[in-house]
């Protein structure tokens, strides 16, 4: 079934976004570290809010996500870069390709400037290539006198043990340029942003200010509630509204699919938009497959998560994975050490105190709640 597509729905966030430009423009920071689970609006406050409101003060803004497996990240920070050393005039030109859906969008060699990094190169040269695009974006930022602000989404890529050599090479020509070119960057893994900007052996240990992104709440709610009152004639009440962004956990992109469900099949009800909505994340993320394909002990664990288990490591929850593995006895302390390594390394789980672990998504530990209990 086709939803009725949503315009004009973006909340604005002003206050936000002056915040943050205020904190650059006082000299006081040059980075920050925006963090959030999924889906809660890190991608659209940088580039509806922060992106425009920066425009007007005179910055050139460029934005990149380094989460995209179709694209290098050198790639991606180049062309950021590059989109930092437009002309003002080429700026518009330069943002309309942001709105172009990220799967389409293709470093093309006229925006970056750039000769093609060729698959007929060795490992090594390619290395040169990547490392000559980058300090080629750098000098044009440096030739447009430009002062600039780069949005790096999804940074926490940059943590990967392969982009080690990337993430020194970014500080060191991001430091020399502090004063001209202020960073912005987001991930939706706390845990690893924290490691990557406080860390003592990492390359961007303390160099930048790591803050939570306030996440949107009732008045959200109550705004787009009424936006979509003006839409159908049955109307939604704030109550309920505000019922159903609880339901789904208070995630913006939820409440928005769950307006979108409503509006088009007002006569349902609201409970039944909630439903279908959750079911529609749950297919489009693919839960099913990727709990299909882990090791039973990391089962265990996200089970053991999603339950609000205290000690992963006590004898009781030992005791139970013995059981659940069928091993004949307790598990012993490895095996949910070593599952919840991976499930970090996969940003399934985020540490967030010592030894207590959260899902990084919330829809998913809703999937397992719900698909899978645990007994
Ligand atoms: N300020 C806002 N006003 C209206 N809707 C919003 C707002 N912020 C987020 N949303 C809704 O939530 C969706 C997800 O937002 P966004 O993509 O910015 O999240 P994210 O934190 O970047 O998620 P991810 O970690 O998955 O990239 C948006 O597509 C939009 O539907
Ligand atoms: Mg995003």
């Amino acid at each position: 079934m086709r939803l009725p597509l949503l315009t004009g729905w973006h909340f604005a966030r002003p206050e936000l976004a002056e915040h943050h430009l205020r904190a650059f423009d006082l000299g006081l920071i040059s980075a920050t570290a925006l963090h959030a689970r999924r889906r809660m609006g890190k991608t659209e406050f940088l580039t509806k809010d922060l992106t425009p409101a920066a425009e007007k003060k005179g910055y050139a803004v460029g934005y990149c996500n380094l989460w995209q497996e179709d694209q290098d990240p050198v790639d991606a920070i180049a062309e950021a870069i590059h989109a930092c050393s437009a002309p003002r005039r080429a700026l518009a030109k330069v943002r309309a390709t942001l709105e172009t859906p990220v799967s389409t969008l293709k470093v093309s060699g006229k925006v970056t400037g750039m000769a093609e990094g060729g698959a007929e190169l060795g490992f090594k040269d390619a290395e040169k290539v990547r490392s000559a695009k980058l300090r080629a974006a750098f000098s044009a930022f440096d030739k447009s006198k430009n002062t600039g602000l780069l949005l790096i989404d999804e940074a926490q890529v940059l943590a990967d043990k392969r982009h080690t050599a990337l993430e020194k090479a970014l500080r060191a020509l991001l430091d020399t340029r502090k004063d001209r070119l202020k960073v912005m960057f987001t991930g939706s893994s706390e845990d690893r942003l924290r490691t990557m900007f406080g860390a003592e052996d990492k390359a961007f240990y303390n160099w930048a200010r790591v803050e939570a992104l306030p996440l949107l709440g009732d008045e959200f709610v109550r705004e787009l509630t009424r936006r979509a009152n003006t839409l159908t004639t049955l109307k939604l009440e704030l109550e309920d509204t505000l019922r159903a962004f609880d339901a789904l956990k208070r995630v913006p992109e939820l409440f928005r699919r769950f307006l979108s469900q409503y509006l088009g099949n007002a006569f349902e009800g609201v409970d039944r938009a909630i439903e279908t909505c959750k079911q529609s994340v749950y297919a489009q993320e693919g839960f099913a497959k990727r709990w299909d394909r882990m090791l039973p002990a990391d089962r265990l664990v996200l089970q053991l998560v999603a339950a609000g288990a205290g000690d992963l490591h006590g004898s009781l929850t030992l005791t139970r994975m013995g059981q659940a593995l069928k091993l004949g006895r307790s598990a012993d302390r490895s095996v949910p050490q070593n599952a919840l390594k991976r499930l970090r390394e996969r940003q399934v789980l985020i540490q967030s105190d010592k030894g207590v672990y959260r899902f990084e998504d919330e829809t998913f530990k809703d999937w397992v709640q719900s698909e899978h209990p645990g007994k």
